[in-house]
């Protein structure tokens, strides 16, 4: 088999890098280790950027998006019992979408079914080759053989613990890694959200987020101990720990159920740079994580696949190679801006195993300043809302 692209991951970077490209008329292949039931299970994100949603329309699949997805204008941030609210569309005239990462996904399988684009599930054994030389490979085995793709270029969208960036030789790689020492325990429910927006909470026992992916369908979070199991968490524990984090108002509003997904998630930063190496590019989780707090894993990674999906539409188009040169300093500039806004959000929030009297302390005074200043206000709507892209 010979195609323009070999994409190895169909997660949201991987489908809609195929998909960008399909409509581009450059033809890929994807391989995914795992099968689309599996993929479409993992609930992850569920907060999208305008900045996404306008790459999600570029592709063609934003129509339920459009319909289902519930449009937010702000978020609330509570600090010893008091909300506050942060106004995005007041502050910085945006907002952002509610739709679940497992819709975007769905919505991307859908969309290449319908263009009779091939994917290869339960790929196993998937490995690169010479994507530093002129006739890069990937290779796999399914049903027990072993299959060869020869393509132009890689697009390594396998997410953090994929293949692709660990075939990379070490000494042209650099990376920039915290792992946080806690974790989220999320959980699921077919209940009516405790509040029309988001909220996030800084509470003395931990974090605790307040999300949803529906106006009957919940999502919430709280801090969690890394040595902590699913199983030490039944329904009943979770919703009193919660409660036990949430403010008057949410804890007397607040509908709990069966839950009907629950995972742990740790926390990591990590940055791989740079994200090309000849003819491979890394996108999305491949070659960063951001802790979760800052909504950001996912937008990231749509912001990579955009600014790649152009370079290679140039490249294809006219020949013109100067955007897929600059793909790896034009992702990282919005990867590092992301980087930290995720790393603040996340150190403002939650307990840390040192968060003493006066780290606590600290953090309130933090709050209280953000609360106070509307600059302060517009650069946390300015960041959660996304940044610009330079193109
Ligand atoms: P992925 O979604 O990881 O997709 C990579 C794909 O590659 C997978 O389907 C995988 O099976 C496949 N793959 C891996 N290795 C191979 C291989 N060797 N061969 C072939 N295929 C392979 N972000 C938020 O904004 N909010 C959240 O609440 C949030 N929660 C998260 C919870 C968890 C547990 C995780 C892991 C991430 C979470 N994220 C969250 C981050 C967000 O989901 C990711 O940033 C997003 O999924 C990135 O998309 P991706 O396509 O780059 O990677
Ligand atoms: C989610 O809806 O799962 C979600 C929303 C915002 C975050 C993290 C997760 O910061």
């Amino acid at each position: 088999m010979r195609v323009q692209v070999a994409i190895v991951g169909a997660g949201p970077a991987g489908l809609l890098l195929g998909q960008l490209l399909a409509r581009a008329g450059i033809d890929t292949v994807i391989l995914e280790q795992r099968s689309p039931e599996y993929v479409l299970s993992r609930i992850r994100a569920g907060l999208l950027e305008q900045g996404t949603v306008d790459t999600l329309e570029e592709a063609g699949v934003a129509q339920r998006l459009h319909r289902e997805g519930l449009v937010h204008h702000g978020v609330e941030i509570c600090f010893d019992g008091t909300r506050h609210r942060i106004d995005f569309q007041g502050l910085v005239g945006k907002t952002v979408t509610v739709y679940g990462q497992t819709e975007v996904t769905l919505d991307l399988m859908d969309a290449r079914k319908a263009l009779s684009a091939p994917s290869v599930y339960e790929a196993e054994s998937v490995s690169v080759h010479d994507f530093d030389g002129k006739s890069p490979r990937v290779r796999y085995q399914k049903d027990g053989t072993t299959h060869e793709v020869a393509c132009d270029f890689i697009a390594g969208c396998d997410g953090f613990h994929g293949v692709t960036r660990q075939s990379v030789p070490a000494a042209t790689l650099n990376s920039y890694e915290r792992v946080y020492p806690f974790g989220w325990l999320g959980v699921l429910s077919d209940t009516p959200p405790v509040s029309d927006e988001l909220i996030y909470t800084n509470h003395e026992r931990g974090f605790a987020l307040c999300t949803m992916r529906s106006m009957t369908r919940s999502r919430y979070y709280v801090q969690c101990p890394l040595t902590e199991k699913v199983e030490d968490w039944p329904d009943e524990r979770f919703w009193d720990e919660l409660r036990s984090r949430l403010d008057a108002k949410a804890n007397a509003e607040l509908v709990t159920g069966p839950s009907i997904e629950k995972s742990i998630a740790p926390l990591r930063s990590f940055v791989a740079e740079p994200l090309r190496f000849g003819r491979l590019f890394l996108a999305g989780d491949a070659a960063h994580i951001v802790p979760p707090t800052g909504a950001k894993g996912l937008n990231l990674a749509v912001s990579d696949v955009r600014y790649l999906a152009h370079g290679l539409i140039a490249y294809y188009g006219n020949g013109d190679s100067t955007r897929l040169d600059r793909y790896s300093e034009r992702c990282l500039r919005r990867i590092w801006l992301a980087e930290r806004f995720s790393w603040w959000m996340t150190s403002l929030l939650h307990r840390f195993p040192d968060t003493d009297a006066f780290g606590r302390r600290m953090q309130g005074a933090e709050l209280a300043y953000l609360f106070r200043s509307p600059t302060a206000q517009k650069s946390l709507a300015e960041n959660y809302t996304g940044l610009p892209f330079d193109d």
